[in-house]
């Protein structure tokens, strides 16, 4: 048994990715991609391995200690991966590797070799070549090792050999690629959508005033995981009363409490493909009168935001229809006075509303992809996945509001494909209208009799 490709991706994709790739880095050029690392957590424990995105991109190949070559027009292969050789010892303490010869027969490189052998071959793969495509900045082990490399290739020009004279980011080729989704990678983010909202239905079912936020953590983890997702997307956030206000809250240890809203944004990853979701729901199972009325103006918010997604519109469309909609509920909600456009202009709503409406969504929760384009905001184009989250936030200690608003935490987010008719909400299945929420929260047959047991936990 080796380690064998095993991505929803089909083979032939993975070829006509780095087709691709070549394609945009021209015949004189080479590629180098070196594969993530493998941190250490503490002592002698290590985090679950990830695959970089890049290199998973265009390999799908899930070990550590590898380089892609993508080297145009070389008579002996343009796909050369360096990786661990086999090594029986190893293999049965850490798992199976594919080796040199697996990533050939089972990962379709032209040629492999050891990555003990990388220092002796990389100058002849560079040699004769104009430019290098690399990711600089990232790894600083492998960017020295570049510029040993290149180094060892000028020193041999008094034989004639030519030395790449243009180092290029790597991303400046590969990303633009990434933007734009293929069948295949969509149906994989659908599933990891799926999956994801099926989290966050777990959630709200559990919910109860008397619950731990990390109880309602482990249900979305529950179903990431037991649907095939290895993990999260990113740290989930599960943020309860004034935790739904600080935007990147992930310590979710608190006890939630009756009358309380909670924020979850969570999202599993699929075959290296992120879903990225964000409900906020009472604890209780009811919205108070200010609760509901500023999630309904996110609400309207979010949905005149997904509207605006099509082709040809801006990227910025569904960030000015939401800005303008939320300045218009804080306004009529006597949070700001004054003239809704002025408030817009001069950016008075950032008080409230202090980040953008969505970003790239795909093997990375912040995508790839340029936003602008010579300066101005990229128009959207089919295939193009992002997400749409616009929320509201009041500080808990902010006196220019009256009481009732304070404290109130209140995000939506869906992640929406740009299609040739418009738009697909992926993550459609996650309960969203306050109807839908008030019907679901609570109604897990594990909260009977829980709040009893949940009472004598030490809070
Ligand atoms: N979960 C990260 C984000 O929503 O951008
Ligand atoms: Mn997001
Ligand atoms: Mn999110």
């Amino acid at each position: 048994m080796t380690a064998t490709l095993r991505s929803l991706i089909p083979a032939a994709e993975f070829v006509s990715r780095r087709a691709a790739l070549m394609q945009a880095i021209g015949p004189d050029a080479v590629a180098l991609i070196p594969a993530a690392l493998h941190p250490r957590r503490n002592r002698d424990t290590e985090y679950r391995f990830r695959q970089d995105s890049d290199f998973y991109y265009l390999s799908g190949f899930p070990e550590p200690e590898a380089l892609i070559v993508l080297a145009p027009g070389r008579g002996d292969g343009e796909f050369i991966l360096f990786c661990r050789p086999r090594d029986r010892e190893m293999e049965i303490w850490n798992g199976y590797r594919a080796g040199p010869e697996g990533a050939v027969k089972d990962f379709g490189a032209d040629q492999a070799f050891s990555v003990a052998e990388l220092d002796a071959r990389l100058p002849d793969l560079l040699a004769g070549r104009s430019r290098v495509f690399a990711p600089m900045g990232v790894q600083p082990d492998f960017d020295r090792r570049l510029g040993g490399w290149l180094g060892q290739v000028r020193a041999k020009g008094r034989a004639g050999i030519k030395a790449p004279g243009e180092l290029h980011l790597l991303d400046s080729a590969l990303h633009p690629l990434r933007l734009i989704k293929s069948v295949a990678e969509l149906s994989i983010m659908q599933r990891a959508a799926d999956i994801s909202a099926e989290g966050h239905r777990r959630a709200m079912a559990l919910a109860a005033p008397y619950r731990h936020e990390y109880e309602l953590e482990a249900e979305l983890l529950h179903a990431f995981t037991r649907h095939g997702c290895p993990a999260p997307a990113y740290g989930s956030i599960v943020g309860s009363g004034a935790n739904a206000c600080i935007l990147h809250y992930t310590e979710n240890d608190r006890r939630m409490q009756d009358g309380d809203l909670v924020l979850i944004d969570a999202g599993g990853e699929l075959d290296h493909y992120a879903a990225d979701i964000t409900r906020t729901f009472p604890v209780n199972g009811r919205f108070s009168d200010p609760q509901r009325e500023l999630y309904e103006v996110v609400l309207a918010a979010q949905l005149a935001a997904i509207d605006a997604v099509r082709p040809g519109a801006s990227w910025q469309a569904p960030h000015e229809a939401a800005v303008r909609i939320l300045t218009q509920g804080l306004v009529d909600h006597g949070l700001l006075s004054g003239d809704v456009d002025g408030l817009i202009e001069s950016g008075a709503f950032r008080r409230f509303y202090m980040h953008r409406t969505g970003h790239w969504l795909g093997m990375d929760v912040h995508d790839v992809g340029d936003y602008q384009i010579d300066g101005q905001w990229r128009p959207l184009q089919a295939g193009m996945v992002l997400t749409v989250e616009p929320g509201l936030y009041v500080a808990p200690d902010d006196e220019t509001v009256a009481a009732h608003w304070r404290g109130i935490g209140i995000r939506i987010e869906d992640d929406v494909v740009v299609t040739e008719a418009g738009h697909h909400v992926l993550t459609a299945r996650t309960p969203k209208t306050v109807a839908e929420i008030e019907a679901l929260v609570g109604t897990s047959p594990r909260n009977h009799g829980a709040r009893e047991q949940g009472a004598r936990v030490p809070a």
